[in-house]
């Protein structure tokens, strides 16, 4: 029995138009895995969503394929929508999607399991009106959003005032950190494994949204060309951030490493991805071809292996 997957894309969040891309390669992927499939653009209409995966008078999809990105798709909204609908959905449930969409929460987490975090804080966005909150240079960015929206990085002779303003549509609350400089690195993590670091070298003075989504402008190394050590440290700690928080399926948590630190002391984890990027460029799929995967056999891992709500 071929199986019918519904892929959920788009939704109203910043990052509408990254899950298009990734709902657009995800659908075609699992076409080509032998799946049946149906793409929704996700709207804030909770009654057509309901509708179309449990319709009145048809059989519903067998799994949803979550392609959303940011908040509402990623955060544990549509997680819960699901979990009450009873359909098989893919990547993390409701409490590890909200948990690692809230960096402040998902950093007590690391923390608590022994995993450095960059030295932070939480402020009122207004308290930076008022002066530094720590020595330059150090990083602002919201609380909850992903792919580099709203993250600053604040050096010396930066405008504070300017930084606030564009921090404004966020939220009340940031998130500062200090900055950490050296490298940039990532590690996928496919169900009981993590698989592989990649190093990302962006041509452009930091990873943002830009360097994240244009071709050519990042170059990605896998398997990072770095130190055994550091290189083993940014994998177990991948592993233990998806365990600690309750992931599931795959996942993606990125780090800095200062190689001017001594051993593995240098190695500090950013975040941790319930939704990462799923185009067969993407971070995660990318390792996991290089691991030996295609990304149709990646697809269909992920639906044989979707969350079943209980
Ligand atoms: N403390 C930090 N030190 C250095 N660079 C940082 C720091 N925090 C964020 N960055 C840069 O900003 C990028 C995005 O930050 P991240 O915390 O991963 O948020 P998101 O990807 O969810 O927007 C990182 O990949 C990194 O390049
Ligand atoms: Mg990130």
């Amino acid at each position: 029995m071929t199986k019918t997957v519904a892929v959920l894309k788009g939704g109203w969040s910043p990052e509408r138009e990254v899950s298009l891309t990734t709902g657009r390669a995800c659908a075609d992927a699992l076409r080509e895995a032998g799946y049946r499939v149906v793409e929704l653009d996700v709207t804030r209409d909770l009654r057509a969503l309901i509708d179309a995966l449990r319709p009145a008078h048809a059989a519903g999809p067998d799994v949803v394929f979550n392609a959303l990105h940011g908040r509402w798709g990623e955060d544990g909204c549509v997680q819960g929508v699901l979990e009450i609908l009873a359909i098989p959905y893919t990547h993390s449930g409701v409490l590890a999607s909200a948990l690692a969409m809230d960096k402040p929460m998902s950093r007590k987490v690391f923390s608590d399991i022994g995993l450095r975090c960059p030295e932070g804080m939480v402020i009122e966005r207004r308290v930076l009106l008022t002066g530094d909150p720590m020595p330059r240079p150090y990083v602002v960015k919201p609380i909850d959003q992903g792919s580099s929206i709203g993250v600053h990085i604040v050096n010396a002779g930066d405008n504070l005032a300017a930084v606030e303003q564009a921090e404004a549509r966020y939220g009340e609350r940031v998130l500062i950190e200090r900055y950490i400089p050296g490298r940039e690195l990532t590690v996928a993590v496919l169900g009981d494994r993590a698989i592989a670091v990649t190093e990302l070298r962006p041509r452009v003075k930091f990873y943002d949204y830009e360097a994240k989504y244009t071709d050519g402008i990042t170059e990605h190394l896998v398997p990072a060309p770095i130190a055994k050590p550091v290189y083993d440290e940014a994998m177990r700690w991948a592993l233990a951030a998806h365990r600690a928080l309750g992931c599931d399926g795959l996942t993606r948590s990125d780090f800095r490493w200062d190689e001017s630190a001594p051993g593995t002391d240098g190695l500090f984890i950013l975040e941790i991805n319930t939704q990462p990027g799923m185009t067969p460029l993407s971070l995660a799929p990318e390792q996991a071809i290089w691991s030996g995967l295609s990304f149709p056999q990646l697809m269909r891992w992920m639906v044989e292996n979707a969350r079943c709500p209980s």
